[in-house]
């Protein structure tokens, strides 16, 4: 097993009902640390570079309206095995197919306002971490 690093997003369905700290303990619970960590408000342009392998998808502009209606919490999680670990933590993308314990399935409103994000791959998690952090600003 190896260390790996990847992004998570906890979306703002999650932060406008301060959701932040209870998804956190999950994390943390799992053995995932909180290598870095940032609140932002991001732009649907903003939205829109971040989830542009979905930009022909017909739920992109609700998917990115919805990702610029109120602050994330962006952050990056390390850990053994951590992007599978991560997805497992998030359970699955619609919460009505989320295993019970996991934070889709303990929180998520519906398969778009779905409370997290996480890379799905040590590709795209290298791409996601250096989307929003400099090296500098990933403590170990
Ligand atoms: P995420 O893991 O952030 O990656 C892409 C996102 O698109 C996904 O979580 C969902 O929030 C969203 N998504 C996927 N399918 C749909 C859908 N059918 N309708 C709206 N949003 C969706």
């Amino acid at each position: 097993m190896a260390i790996e690093r990847t992004l998570s997003i906890i979306k703002p369905d999650a932060t406008k009902r301060n959701l932040t700290g209870k998804i956190n303990a999950k994390f943390e619970d799992a053995g995932l640390r909180i290598v870095a960590q940032k609140r932002i408000h991001l732009t649907k342009a903003q939205a829109g570079v971040f989830y542009a392998v979905h930009k022909e998808r017909p739920f992109f502009d609700e998917l990115t309206t919805f990702m610029a209606s109120e602050p994330v919490v962006v952050q990056v999680l390390e850990g053994e095995d951590a992007i599978s670990k991560n997805r497992e933590v998030m359970g699955a993308t619609n919460p009505a197919d989320a295993a019970p314990g996991t934070v889709r399935a303990e929180f998520a409103e519906s398969v778009g306002e779905n409370s997290v994000h996480g890379s799905d791959a040590p590709e795209t998690a290298a791409v996601e971490i250096a989307y929003f952090f400099s090296g500098l600003e990933l403590v170990g």
